[in-house]
This record gives C-alpha cells, structure tokens and sequence, in this order.
C-alpha cells in the first residue's frame, strides 16, 4: 500500500486531471496538469493538515454560529406537519448546509453573505461533478460545450473571481471581512502564503486553486453526513444514545466536541460500511511501472486502485463485517490499531492513505461532528417512508438518493408528548 500510495510515477493527480478534465472545467493546460497539480497538493497539505488543526478550535464559535442560522433560517421543509415537525429532502439539507458551513472557511462572513456569492460557491462544485458525470459518456471533443453548457459559461467561477481579485490584489488590506474570522479563513492563509510569490500566484491562480480545494471539500462531506442521518433514522435507538454522551458533555466546548468517543466510534462504522467511493486510492501509471515484488505490472496509462470497500468488509479485521456495531471502536471489536473517525490506517481507508491521504479530514471531521449535534440536540428523525432505500451504485460511488425525506420534529415537541 505504501509503495502504491508513494511511488511519483504513480499518480494521483493525474487520476483527477483525466477525471476532471482539469484544462477545461479548472481552465488548466494538458501539459501543465500534473505539474500544477503536484505543487498546489503541497501547499493544501502544509494549509490544512500542518497549519489546519491549530485553526479548528478557534473556526468552531463561528460554524457553530453559522450553523444555527442555518438550521433557523434556511431549512426549506418539503412539508410542515400538524405536530410543527418538518419534512425535508435530506440530500439536499445535507448539501446546502455542508456549503454554507465551508463557504465561512473559506471565504468568511462577509463575501459569504451576499447571497449571489454564496450561491456561486454551492453551485461551481455541483456543476463540476455534473461535468465529471457527462464526461464519461460525451467524447473528449465535446468536453468545451458540455462544461460551457453545464456552468453556464463559466459564470459561478467567473463571479467568484471577481469578488475575490481585488481581495487578492491588496493584500487583503481592502477586504473589510472584521478581524477574528478572517484570519481563520482559508482565502486570507492562502493569500498570506503565497505573498512571495505573487508573480506565479495571481489572483486567478489563487483562485482556480482555491476553488479545486473547494471541490475536494464540497462533495465529501455531504454524502457522509447524509449516510449518518439515514443511519440515525435506521438506528433510532443512537439518537437517544448519543444525546446522553452529548448532554454529559457540557459544556460543549471543541475539545469535548473532538472526544465524544460513542459518536467518532458510529461515524466510523457508518462510514466503514458505506462511503461515497469504493475505491478511495487511485493512481495512474506515468510509464510503465512493476511493483518491487515482481508484480503486478502496470502500463503506461493505466489506473491502479484499492478497494476500501473489501478492506473494510474484511472479517478477519472487523469480525461480522456486514453487521452495523455502532460501538464497535469503543468495545475494541476490531483488528486496526486505530479506532478514530479521522484516523488513516491501511485497514480504514475513507481518507485514502499515506503522504497523499485526505489533508482536509479534520476540518471535515469538526464540520460533521457540529452537524451530527446539532441535529441531536434539535431533532427527533425518521424517514418519511421506512423502506426508502439509502442510495445508489454509480460504477464505484454510493449515491444519496435526491428522494429520500426526512421528518425532523422539534424536539421540545417530542418531551411535551404524554
Ligand atoms: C468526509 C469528508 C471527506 C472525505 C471522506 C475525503 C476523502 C478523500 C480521499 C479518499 C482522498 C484521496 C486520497 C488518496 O488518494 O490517497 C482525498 C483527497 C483530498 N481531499 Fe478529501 N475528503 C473529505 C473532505 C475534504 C475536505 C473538507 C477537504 C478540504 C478542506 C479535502 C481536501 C482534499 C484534498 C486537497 C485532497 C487531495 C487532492 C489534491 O492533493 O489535490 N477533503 N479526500
């Protein structure tokens, strides 16, 4: 595993690139994919998985924040029932609020605000993994106008870099975003980062690549945390278990948020059993390439992959694979010496592995640790038809159901019951 995940002329940049079609939905020239591709990797890991985890505690009161005005403001129930319980689409719940929530780590309150901004940020990542889709079934000449067609020419990445250049160009010494948030947010690191080097790194650039990282945090965690809701409504009896680890958590302050072991133990399970991509580690050959055992043998311009799926379906590791164990990586009933949700081991692979793994993985962790709570905390949930299937295959992607609903009731509504 190691050797797959390290060797350079086995790439996972280029798996992107060919996936994407970087040159036209990221403006990108062919030649220059893989090259760009390797030095913004660097600079994401040194952001967010070196410099990141220091920033998560003081990011938590303002995505609690944000967090809240969602769920009271922007919620769009489906249906409003006699009881005030609210029947919504979890897909699209889990979609809008996963974006509002990076929308304040990446670009803070300010830009975010304006609701044409904030739409833009929803919208360039969906239309782009629309593009992956279609991709796969046009030939690559129409590639230009499947993506002119599906972003609209460009326009959501077009507004967002107009709102960004003159952020960039003054240093961020004209962006009025107040002191607190904005030294948080992912826009102002980068801009201080790349100060130096400003004659590689214009305001475009900076932006294509601000918007590649938004791309790798957009899909993800929305697909997680609609699998752990659809569980919470399948399991009900964790919603009451995880609200008394929560209840005897307050304050619920970061750190106690980060060391809730019955909840990090469920969202492990629940992602061992089901993730967006049953094959979390690709790589495609740069030239032919034979591993140092002697094989296999891969050719030039082909994708080698790990199933996560089988690794983490393997009984020897995880005796009763099939079964959910929710408390599975509290009670010890498994074979990894890690047991964390944001955990990389080669015997959990959700955030793929070694040098190359998931450098965004805490600040996903912190976003759905806050979303699971405050749902707990606010809501009873079930699914408004029981038998309602969670998703489906999509060649290796689990795919969330768009019908799935879910009927969240206050929970004060639930206690003044008889
Ligand atoms: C539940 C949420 C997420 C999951 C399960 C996830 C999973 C993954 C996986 C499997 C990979 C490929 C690793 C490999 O090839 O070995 C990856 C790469 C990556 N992820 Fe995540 N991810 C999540 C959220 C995020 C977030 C929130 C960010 C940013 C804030 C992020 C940024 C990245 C980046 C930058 C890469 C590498 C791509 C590159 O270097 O260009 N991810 N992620």
């Amino acid at each position: 595993m190691t050797e797959l995940s390290e060797t350079p002329v086995l790439s996972q940049r280029a798996v992107y690139a060919d996936m994407f079609r970087f040159q036209h939905t990221m403006n990108i020239a062919h030649h220059d994919e893989v090259k760009i591709m390797r030095s913004r990797s660097r600079l994401y890991a040194l952001i967010l998985s070196v410099r990141g985890p220091a920033q998560l505690a003081k990011l938590y009161p303002y995505l609690q924040d944000r967090l809240e005005r969602f769920l009271d403001e922007e919620l769009y129930p489906a249906q409003v029932l006699a009881d005030g319980s609210v029947c919504v689409s979890l897909a699209e719940t889990c979609r809008v609020m996963a974006s509002r929530l990076m929308a304040m780590m990446f670009f803070g309150e300010e830009l975010t605000a304006d609701p044409a901004f904030s739409k833009a940020v929803y919208n360039h990542p969906q239309q782009t993994v629309r593009c992956m889709a279609l991709f796969q079934l046009v030939p690559r000449v129409m590639t230009p106008l499947v993506n002119a067609l599906i972003t609209h020419r460009g326009a959501a990445m077009k507004l967002i870099l107009n709102r960004i250049t003159p952020v960039i160009d003054s240093e961020t010494t004209n962006w009025t975003e107040p002191t607190g948030l904005k030294e948080l947010t992912l826009l102002d690191i980068f801009i201080k980062e790349t100060q130096s080097t400003r004659d590689y790194w214009t305001a475009e650039t900076l932006t294509r690549a601000l918007m590649g990282l938004l791309l790798a945090a957009s899909h993800q965690p929305w697909v997680n945390l609609y699998i752990f809701i659809y569980r919470l409504c399948a399991s009900p009896e964790w919603q009451d278990i995880l609200r008394e680890e929560i209840a005897a958590a307050q304050p619920l302050d970061y750190d106690r948020l980060d060391h809730l072991p019955l909840l990090d133990s469920f969202m492990r399970e629940t992602a061992r059993l089901v993730s967006l991509d049953k094959l979390n580690i690709r790589r495609k050959a740069l030239q032919d390439y034979t591993f140092a055992g002697g094989s296999p043998h891969v050719p030039i311009g082909a994708t080698v992959c790990v199933s996560s799926y089988n690794v983490s379906h393997n009984a020897s590791t995880y005796p009763d694979p099939e079964t959910f164990d929710g408390r599975r990586f509290v009670d010890g009933n498994h074979q990894d010496s890690t047991h964390r949700y944001s955990d990389i081991s080669e015997q959990y692979l959700i955030w793929g592995y070694g040098s190359l793994a998931c450098p965004g993985r805490f600040h996903a962790t912190l976003v759905l640790k806050l979303a699971m709570v405050n749902f707990l905390t606010r809501y009873q949930m079930r699914l408004a038809d029981s038998k309602m299937r969670s998703h489906w295959m999509y060649e290796a992607f689990s795919m969330p159901y768009e019908s799935t609903k879910v009927i969240l009731t206050p929970r004060a509504v639930v206690r003044s019951k008889p």
